[in-house]
């Protein structure tokens, strides 16, 4: 992933010195050209590659700002806000000053209805005392890579996947190998080669499912199997399901339903809608609470607390029934998607069955899909995610779509893309 910009493809505002941030869309100029000479960065930061959709987003902005009328398909954060229950939940928390520290793992009654919702929704008995509450579930990656895997480890995980994975393992001196998948077969890792990417450093196989950026759906038995395998091998499985209940075709179940020993990561983000109020969990095995108990407490001190107590809100059944109308509507937009792209001649090969995204291979019109989603963007002010922030193979061949803007919206983007392709 390194060399991601070259002077021709970056936005007049940006430079090479520039970093990204991964989520706040925001750009930071670096120590260096600042004139900060003698402050060296350490090693690790030159490891973590910058996103090249963050130079896609800059030029958005830049577009936007001169009265362009962009079409935003390129972020990963749902068009929604929280519920107003779950939102006036965490203002009261704040009119009742309940804004100190919490406990490291969470509130007990968080984690009590994190556990009872495990239950009615998925039929899965989870204590709450392995439910360890996080910052986001960037927090519990973290806690997750500084839990399970020492320094020159590496941890499988597929190609594609989530760009941040491999950047938690990097803080603990470790590192992600990447296994080849292919659309033909819905983006799933072979399991039955698993054993040949294993060697004695490998400490795990880490799945996602619904995945970013595919949407692709693992099935029970796909995770089942999987965990026989990794155990078998001696190394852990974590499967982040931060995308759990948003599943359109298939079964939406935990992993947490096979086995205790799987970790399991999870945030208010995504289904709930509450991206900035950096909410997630971690679920641990009995025997690793401890030391998660240990590593939260030392890393983070707790989650925010106004966040913690709105999510209690968020498993109540009129709150629930909320999401479960947003989930329709977020199927619709993805019938709507896939439907219009196959009609403009890029259809959706592998299934997208759950999550806000689909995955395209555009190799027919081009093999460069940074160019293409720069040109596309300056040209009909669609903004597209290209493929290369998310792996390795063909990841130059494909563009992930976002379907976090209505219909109508979503059909303008597509007769602009299909006017981009006939130019
Ligand atoms: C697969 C996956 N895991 C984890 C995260 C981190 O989410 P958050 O920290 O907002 O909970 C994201 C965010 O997009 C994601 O797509």
């Amino acid at each position: 992933m390194g060399g991601l910009f070259s002077a021709g493809n970056l936005p007049d505002n940006v430079t090479l010195n520039h970093f990204f941030c991964a989520n706040c869309y925001e750009i930071f100029e670096s120590g260096r050209e600042n004139g900060m000479k003698n402050h060296k960065l350490a090693q690790r930061v030159a490891q973590i590659s910058p996103f090249q959709v963050m130079a896609v987003l800059a030029r958005a902005k830049a577009l936007a700002a001169q009265g362009k009328d962009v079409i935003h398909l390129e972020i990963g954060e749902p068009d929604f806000v929280a519920v107003d229950e779950v939102a006036h939940a965490g203002v009261l928390a704040i009119q009742q000053g309940k804004t100190g520290y919490t406990s490291a793992t969470g509130l007990p009654e968080l984690k009590q209805a994190i556990s009872e919702y495990y239950l009615s929704q998925y039929q899965v008995v989870v204590s709450p005392e392995r439910i360890i509450v996080t910052p986001g579930a960037s927090g519990a990656l973290l806690l997750m890579a500084s839990l399970m895997v020492n320094p020159e480890d590496d941890v499988l995980m597929p190609d594609p996947c989530y760009p941040c994975n491999r950047h938690f393992l990097v803080q603990v001196g470790a590192k992600a190998s990447l296994v080849e998948t292919s659309a033909s077969d819905g983006f799933e890792m072979d399991l039955a080669t698993l054993a040949t990417h294993w060697s004695e450093r490998t400490a795990g196989l880490w799945l996602a499912s619904p995945s970013n950026p595919t949407g692709a759906v693992l099935s029970k038995a796909y995770i089942a199997e999987a965990w026989e395998k990794v155990r078998e091998l001696g190394g852990h499985l974590l499967v982040d399901e931060i995308y759990q209940g948003l599943v359109y075709e298939g079964e939406d179940f935990s992993a947490l339903s096979i086995d205790d020993d799987i970790f399991v990561i999870n945030s208010f983000s995504k289904y709930f809608a509450m991206t900035g109020w950096r909410l997630g969990w971690l679920v641990v095995p009995e025997w690793a609470i401890e030391g998660a108990t240990k590593l939260a407490q030392n890393l983070f001190i707790s989650a925010p607390s106004v966040s913690q107590y709105a999510a209690i809100r968020a498993f109540s059944p009129d709150v629930l029934a909320e999401c479960e109308v947003r989930r329709q509507t977020m199927n619709a937009r993805r019938l709507v998607l896939l439907e219009g792209l196959r009609t403009i001649g890029l259809p959706v090969v592998a299934p997208a069955h759950g999550a806000f995204y689909v995955y395209v291979d555009v190799s027919g019109v081009t093999q460069d899909t940074m160019a293409w989603c720069l040109d596309l963007l300056e040209k009909e002010n669609v903004a597209l995610t290209p493929g290369a922030d998310f792996g390795v193979k063909d990841a130059h061949k494909y563009v992930r779509f976002a379907y976090t803007c209505d219909g109508p919206r979503l059909k303008e983007a597509l007769a602009r893309i299909a006017r981009f392709m006939a130019s």
